[in-house]
This record gives structure tokens, C-alpha cells and sequence, in this order.
């Protein structure tokens, strides 16, 4: 589904040039979930972003369901693969009403209006389809993160990137977020890549993940490295032992 060779990123110019991804490869099989983990600014967002259309400083192969995609994506491409931040707070706009949140990515890529996918769309993230009518700050944190997987799914995606999905949520409701994006990848054999740096995280929901440094992935670990604690490098090693996992 997900196929990146030698994926480079940098900012900046000339002195203050600086690399921020370098050379990544990496595939995600339909219906997988590939966990990417690593310290703070290592580039995992970054990563996302370029995965995601969002940022353009990319350099290398990046091929979407067997195509390889330009830097500027043609509608198609850029419907495959949707983004969910991991502050909902800032990633909804404040004074929409939670169904024009959701009809307006449908609207602006043209994929009709939308307003009759509303109600099956809240209810299929577990909340009550008459929150259509309510503003964002009206709902909790737990319930804005099910708007923007909502939203990500207004649109049909086949890939969710999820960027640290519960990072921002009370610790309480987490696991019942992470719980729902579990059903919703079974239900519509979504494939996802989530990044987080929370080793219990990915323990709970990856098939596979990527240990990133600095710009590179230094380790990979299947679900059964992951249970019992089987690193392949002393950077994984270091970042195991640092976790509760
Ligand atoms: N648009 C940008 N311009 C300049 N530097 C950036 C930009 N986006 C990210 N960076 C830098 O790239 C590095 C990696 O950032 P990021 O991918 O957000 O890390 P992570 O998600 O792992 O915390 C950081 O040093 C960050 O400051
Ligand atoms: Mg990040």
C-alpha cells in the first residue's frame, strides 16, 4: 500500500541548511499498522507530512497503492492517505459547528456535499449523530479526536496517518481511542502508520515498528520483538529500558 525508498527531507538553505530525514525507506502492507517511534524532533512528523502531500521539501520515491505520487498530487492521491493531529484542539476550527468540520474536506476536494454522511460518520466514531449541531468546544478532548478520525474518514482514505493520535488525551481515554481506530482499521481494512513516541502506544496497536534516530531508522521490531522486549540495537535497547512498556 505504502512504498518509500531513499525518502530525504531538508529545511533551510545554504549554512543553515539542515537534514531532517535521511534517506528512510520503507512499506506498509493493506490492512498493516506500522508504528514509527523515536525522541522528540528525530523527524517522525516529518516523515508523515511528506507521506501525508503536506510538505514538499521531500526528496526520493514515495508510491501510493502501486503509483508513485509527484510533489504536487492529483486529487486521487491526495484522498488515498489522510492526516490525524494529535492536538484536536488546534486541528478543528473553533467556531464550526462540528458538521461543517466534517463536510468541508469533502467539499473542498469535491467529493459531493456531504451533509448526508454527517450522522453515519459520527455514529461510526461512537458518538451521538446529534453532535452535528454542537461547536468544538462544547465536546471533550476524547470526542474532538473522534471528529478528526470522523473527518479523516469523510473521505474515503485507504491509509490513515496518525501523528501521536492520543498523546493529547487524559491518560483515561486513550486506550478507548486507540480502541476505536483498532475497529475502524478491521471494519474498512484501513492501513495505518502511527507515530508516537509512547512505547505502549505502539505496543498496543502495531504489527511493526521503525526505531527512528536523528533522521534515520536504526531498528525495526515485529509484534513479537515488541512483547518480549527483543531489540536489535542499543538505541531501541536504551529506549526500551527508559519506557513502563
Ligand atoms: N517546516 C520546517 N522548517 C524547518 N524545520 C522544521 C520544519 N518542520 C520540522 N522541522 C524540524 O525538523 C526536526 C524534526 O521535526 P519533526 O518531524 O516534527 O520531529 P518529531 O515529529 O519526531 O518530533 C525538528 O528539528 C524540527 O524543528
Ligand atoms: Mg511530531
Amino acid at each position: 500500500m505504502i512504498d518509500v525508498k531513499d525518502l530525504s527531507v531538508a529545511f533551510g538553505q545554504g549554512e543553515a541548511r539542515k537534514q531532517v530525514v535521511k534517506s528512510v525507506s520503507l512499506s506498509v502492507a493493506k490492512g498493516e499498522t506500522l508504528g514509527i517511534v523515536g525522541e522528540s524532533g528525530c523527524g517522525k512528523s516529518t516523515v508523515l507530512r511528506s507521506l501525508a502531500g503536506l510538505d514538499r521539501h521531500w526528496e526520493g520515491e514515495i508510491k501510493l497503492a502501486g503509483t508513485a505520487v509527484a510533489k504536487t498530487r492529483t486529487r486521487e492521491q491526495l484522498l488515498l492517505a489522510q492526516m490525524v493531529f494529535q492536538d484536536p484542539y488546534s486541528s478543528i476550527h473553533p467556531r464550526h459547528r462540528i458538521e461543517r468540520v466534517l463536510v468541508e474536506p469533502m467539499q473542498s476536494m469535491k467529493r459531493g456535499d456531504g451533509w448526508d454522511k454527517v450522522g453515519p460518520a459520527l455514529e461510526q466514531v461512537g458518538l451521538p449523530a446529534a453532535f452535528a449541531e454542537r461547536f468544538p468546544h462544547e465536546l471533550s478532548g476524547g470526542q474532538r479526536q473522534r471528529v478528526a478520525i470522523a473527518r479523516a474518514l469523510m473521505l474515503e482514505p485507504e491509509v490513515l496517518l496518525l501523528d501521536e493520535p492520543t498523546s493529547a488525551l487524559d491518560v483515561s481515554v486513550q486506550a478507548e481511542v486507540l480502541n476505536l481506530l483498532s475497529d475502524l482499521r478491521e471494519q474498512r481494512n484501513l492501513t495505518y502508520v502511527l507515530v508516537s513516541h509512547d512505547l505502549a502506544v505502539i505496543g498496543h496497536m502495531c504489527d511493526r515498528v521503525l526505531v527512528m534516530k536523528d533522521g534515520s531508522f536504526v531498528d525495526e521490531l515485529t509484534r513479537d520483538d515488541l512483547k518480549h522486549g527483543r531489540t536489535h540495537s542499543d538505541y531501541a535497547r536504551e529506549l526500551f529500558a527508559a519506557s513502563y512498556l
